[in-house]
This record gives structure tokens, sequence and C-alpha cells, in this order.
């Protein structure tokens, strides 16, 4: 039999005898530890919820009337930082709805250190959500924002220095925070600005923008009026030939504006040859009737029914088949979670136990893995059967 001859040194031995050790002392150390939960707050805490809070309050300070449009500027004593053309979800109960709704913050962010921020609110923008403010807030009227959300801001090291924004209607708003912050030095970037309404009357900001670019020559705008033809204003819609004719050589595309708008540019930024990193386009918040996809081919006068379990409980409520499931939730009076309302930021993520739903391709933002193991956004999806569905609220 072949005998083995171990020497073992005398530094190897007390490492021997240390790992030996090691299990139980860490054992003993864990044992004699508190089983209180860990209540200390540190820095980094503080300053993560300072930056990124669940929620805030602020209080209606003023209210700047526009043609079928308001401004609202919101005050308190501290509200988070953000990027320019980042948005807040405001909540709102309305009869017995809870739902909310995302809105563009619409200045500067150098405001937000003075405690401000700035909503724009469109007439028949979303007319449940948009008329109810319309209609009811005023001067002193406490309001319920979550904090900034939302990508679509300037990037440095992706972006180009230049870049050209394509707005549309009240998809203005975050190309004024941009401007603002150009005019104030909070971004370092030149923006040239092509905006689409439909006559001159119906253009938002027209001042604000008029005196931005009176004051810096890095924000340039070009008014496109779609149907009206007026001197120093182009005329028609924002297209392939309209970018080439203002863009400079090289550049990065933001984009914002209602859904026709992005519908078009589907078929028109093709011609411009760009490199997908260099198009950035800000949510749209998904179309009332399922019917707007060509791909749709349910039934959309049904009604099914939505078993929701939530936190433990079960309720069964009523579900048309013409609208976003999210909505079906927020009527019977439950606060889902959400925050973009467009299939982007996963905020109302939940999991569809049985069930079959209709998503569009063009708004299906969930993670490849998420698809896999049957998990849904609500506000983005709609019934095809009556659907057994687990939401998390926040
Ligand atoms: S609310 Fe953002 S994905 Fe549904």
């Amino acid at each position: 039999m072949k005998k083995f001859n171990f020497h073992v040194k005398p530094i190897g031995l007390l490492d021997m005898l240390h790992f030996k050790t090691m299990v139980p002392r860490r054992r003993a150390i864990l044992q004699s530890g508190s089983l209180d939960p860990i209540t200390a707050v540190y820095g980094v805490n503080r300053l993560a919820q300072s930056l990124h809070p669940k929620q805030q309050k602020a209080v209606v300070s003023e209210i700047i009337p526009r043609k079928d449009a308001s401004t609202y500027v919101l005050k308190a004593d501290k509200l988070a930082y953000f990027r320019a053309g980042q948005y807040v979800s405001v909540k709102l109960s309305i009869g017995d709805s809870i739902t909310a709704r995302p809105y563009t913050l619409a200045a500067s962010p150098s405001l937000a250190l003075e405690g401000q921020y700035q909503i724009t609110v469109k007439k028949a923008q979303d007319a449940f959500a948009s008329d109810y403010i319309l209609n009811n807030w005023t001067v002193g009227t406490e309001v319920t924002l979550s904090g900034p959300e939302g990508p679509f801001s300037y990037e440095p090291m992706r972006d180009e220095n230049e870049v050209v924004g394509l707005a549309g209607g009240s998809g203005i708003t975050p190309f004024m925070a941009m401007a603002g912050a150009i005019l104030d030095g909070t971004e370092d970037f030149r923006l040239t600005l092509l905006y689409g309404s439909r006559r001159k009357e119906d253009i938002l900001y027209a001042e604000e923008l008029e005196k931005i670019c009176a004051a810096t020559d890095k924000v340039k705008v070009v008014h496109v009026l779609s149907e009206e033809e007026a001197e120093g204003y182009e005329h028609g819609f924002i297209g392939a030939d309209l970018i080439r004719k203002y863009a400079p050589e090289v550049y990065t595309l933001y984009i914002c504006g209602p859904r026709a708008m992005h519908d078009f540019l589907a078929k028109e930024l093709p011609k411009l040859g760009l490199d997908q990193k260099h198009i950035r386009r800000e949510f749209v918040p998904a179309p009332g009737s399922p019917a707007y996809f060509e791909s749709y081919s349910g039934d959309q006068t049904k009604v099914y029914e939505l078993t929701l379990h939530l936190l433990g409980e079960e309720k069964r409520i009523p579900l048309r088949a013409d609208e976003p499931i999210l909505t079906a939730i927020e009527r019977a009076g439950i606060a889902a979670p959400s925050h973009c309302r467009s299939g982007e930021c996963g905020w109302c993520r939940s999991r569809l136990i049985c069930g079959e739903v209709f998503i569009p391709e063009s708004m299906d933002g969930r993670r490849l893995a998420d698809d896999e193991a049957g998990y849904i956004h609500p506000c983005s999806a709609w019934p095809l059967s009556d659907l057994e569905l687990e939401i998390f609220p926040e």
C-alpha cells in the first residue's frame, strides 16, 4: 500500500486551525446579534430618498392660463431635483376612481432647488384626468406626486452636442425644460426645435420660446403649422425634408408628441438614415381603444370579468375589452401602481395567472424574462378573455 507523507509547516498548521474554528466563530457572532430590525438611517440612504422620493406633496401656487391648457406652478419646501425632460406621476381621486397621470416637468430643473415644479395640462389630452384637473385645481390645491421619472433627458456620454427636438402640441413641455436648462446653464447642448401646431393661435409657450431664443443662440425654434400658411412659419407636418432643412450635420433626435405624430415619423425617419442610438422618443400613453392597433383582432364590445389578487384578498370586477386593464382596476376604486401608462416604466408590473391579453408590439416594454414568466403591464394590455391577475401595490 502506498504511503503519503504530508509535511505541515508551523504557519500552515495555524492556517488549518484558523480554518477549523472559522465556522463556529461566525455562528457565535451571528447568534450574538440583535433580532431587532436595523433602524439606523445612513447618509447615502438619505441622499437616495431625497433624489428618488416615492411620493411628494406640493401646493398649486399659481395658474398660468393658455389656449386650451393651463400651466400649474407647484410649490413645496423641498422638491426632488430632476433631469430636464423627466416627468412626475400625479395622483388623482376622481369620483370612485383612484388614478395617476404622468405630466412632464415643464421648466428648468434649477427651479426645483427653490421648491418649484411646473406642469402644463392640455384640454382633452386625456379628457378624464385633464378635465378634472382643469376644472378642479385652484391656487391652494394640495397635490400628491411621484418622484421625477423617465429616461427622456440629455445624456452627454451618449448624445451629440447638437440636439434636434421634434415636438407636437403639448409635447413641447420636455423641450421647455431643456431650453430653460440651456438658458440658465444647467444643461450644455444646442437645441434646434421643430414645433408642430395646428394654427398660430394654438402654439403653446409662444412668448416664452421667443424670449429664450432672443436670450441665447443655443436654442432655435422653427414653428410648423399644419392648418395654416403664414409668413415665417413652415407649413405641413414635420417629416424628413423639414428635419434635413434645419438639422446640423451630426445630431441626436428627441421626439415628443401625440401618437399620430410618432406614427407619421415612423415612416419618415428611415429616410434620414440615423443610427437608432441617435433617436430618443418620449413615451406615448396608451390610446383608449385597442382598435387603434392594426394587429388587434379582439371584440372590443365585450365585457369580461377580472379576478384580482391583491395583498392576499380576492376581488372580482368587470373588465371592458375596449380599455386598458389598468383603467378597469382604477375604476373599481383600487389604487393600482402606475407611472408612465405607456408600458415603459414597469411600475404597474402584474402577474397574469390566467386569461388572454392583447399587448401591441409597440407598447410592450416588458423584459424578456417577464414575458416568459407571465408578467404583464396592465397599463398597456387589453383583455381578450376573463382574466385572473395579481397586482403588487406600492
Ligand atoms: S405604468 Fe409604466 S409600465 Fe405601466
